[in-house]
């Protein structure tokens, strides 16, 4: 028998990258792959990478020099750059790094075993396409490897919003939903290898028109409810969402579907309509704030999480301002805010730039802000009833860490408990990061 050749995938970014880094890891199976956790013992490095703000993006360039060095104890080793800096940047890689060997964007990953033959016979692999052909059909599993009790699922690819900020219409391309009877087939393959909770995946989830079992456009909210009669599969969530795309059928899935989780991810970015207007959001403040009345009229106890950029170009004190007053009235239980990064070939890259200082202080105010909120949310949840999806164990022994419906950590100390149990618990005490709790039954 010949012995397995080894991979390392790094993985950076959003939850996308990480459902595409299985599917590379299963593709790359088939030419006699296995996974392995050290860089220094790999044949193949792949980085899966994230163009969204600078920062990830140069990310890349300082770990590609530290796996070159690899290549001196190991000449066979071949390099690759996958994601949204391999799509972006293209062969610019191979010329600022020539110890890459393969650059492959998101839409060509199927193509990833005909790439890496090249790579091994000595040449450059490059593709940046974006082609006709089913990505998903061709990277099909085989074999069908157990997987953990929770499972991303991408049902959507792109966007067609054009934010003036990002990056991600042009790295991921224009909106482009799977069928439905693929995703069915694939939640169903997921939950047979002992999956109990699936997150749909998108740019754009909220968006998803996939062909529906007649061919008729399908909502997210019908694709829900067919997945809500998968037995097995316990519990659906769904990220990331544009507020514009949510359907009343979808706000009204979350009052009635009990295999949906209540919460929400519902980005705005900024509080302040002149600032939302030359992001291209084509929403308001207030539209926002209504259809968040909305939401919690159809589920009170929502989770809402959000992201907000600050330091937008022109952003001033009182667009800011605006900003912290949306969030004092929302009440995120969970929220990601980042300062605004120039991305080449963006709309927003033109424009006059916010002093960098002004920016930093702002971040750390709205930061401040989010975390008190999110601290209160997670408090009021001790002495509440909730289930926990057991998914790893936890440091102490006897421990065990879990998500809750509000996807809340939660640690519960039970040496009966197993990986991927769904169990009844009582939370008793708040931390940091996470929820303490104790079985119910
Ligand atoms: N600068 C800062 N943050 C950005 N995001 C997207 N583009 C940029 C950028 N150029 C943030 C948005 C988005 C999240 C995924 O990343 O808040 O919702
Ligand atoms: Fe980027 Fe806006 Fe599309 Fe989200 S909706 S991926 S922020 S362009």
């Amino acid at each position: 028998m010949t012995t397995p050749k080894k991979l390392f995938i790094k993985t950076y970014g959003c939850q996308m990258n990480v459902y595409d880094s299985e599917r590379m890891a299963e593709a790359l199976g088939g030419q006699g792959y296995v996974e392995t956790s050290e860089a220094g013992e790999a044949d193949m490095i792949l980085l899966n990478t994230c163009h969204i703000r600078e920062k990830a993006a140069e990310k890349v360039y300082s770990e590609l020099g530290r796996m070159k060095a690899l290549k001196v104890e190991k000449p066979d080793l071949k390099i690759g750059v996958a994601g949204c800096v391999a799509q972006a940047e293209g062969a610019e890689i191979m010329r600022r790094q020539p110890a890459v060997d393969l650059v492959v964007g998101p839409q060509s990953y199927h193509r990833l075993p005909e790439m890496e033959a090249k790579a091994r016979a000595g040449e450059k692999a490059l593709d940046t396409d974006f082609p006709e052909e089913d990505k998903f059909e061709r990277l099909k599993s085989r074999p069908k490897a157990a997987r953990g009790p929770s499972a991303f699922l991408t049902v959507q690819e792109g966007c067609d919003k054009f934010c003036a900020f990002c990056v991600v219409p042009y790295t991921r391309g224009a909106e482009v939903s799977r069928p439905a009877a693929r995703v069915l087939d694939e939640a169903r393959d997921l939950v047979e290898r002992g999956v109990r909770e699936i997150t749909l995946l998108g740019q754009n989830v909220n968006a998803y028109h996939g062909a529906g079992p007649d061919g008729s456009d399908y909502t997210l909210a019908k694709l829900i409810w067919d997945l809500d009669k998968v037995d097995g599969l316990e519990r659906i969530r769904f990220t990331t969402s544009h507020p514009n795309d949510m359907t009343d059928d979808l706000i009204a899935a979350h009052g009635e579907c009990e295999k949906l989780m209540p919460y929400l991810h519902l980005p705005v970015q900024s509080g302040s309509d002149r600032v939302l207007k030359r992001m291209n959001r084509s929403h308001k403040a207030e539209s926002y704030l209504r259809l968040i009345e909305r939401i919690r009229a159809a589920r009170p106890d929502i989770l809402l999480s959000g992201d907000f950029i600050v330091g937008f170009p022109e952003e001033t004190e009182a667009d800011f301002q605006a900003t912290l007053d949306l969030i004092e009235e929302v009440k995120y239980g969970q929220a990601y805010s980042f300062k605004y990064s120039t991305r080449p070939g963006t709309p927003a890259a033109e424009r006059a730039q916010v002093d960098a200082d002004a920016a930093d202080e702002r971040l750390q105010r709205l930061q401040l802000l989010i975390t008190t909120q999110q601290r209160m949310i997670q408090d009021a949840m001790v002495g509440r009833t909730t289930r926990v999806l057991f998914e790893k164990p936890g440091r102490l022994d006897g421990q065990m860490v879990g998500k809750s419906e509000h996807l809340h950590a939660v640690h519960v100390a039970d040496p009966s408990l197993q990986r991927g149990d769904l169990r009844r618990v009582q939370i008793i005490g708040s931390g940091t990061n996470s929820l303490q709790g104790a079985l119910l039954d």
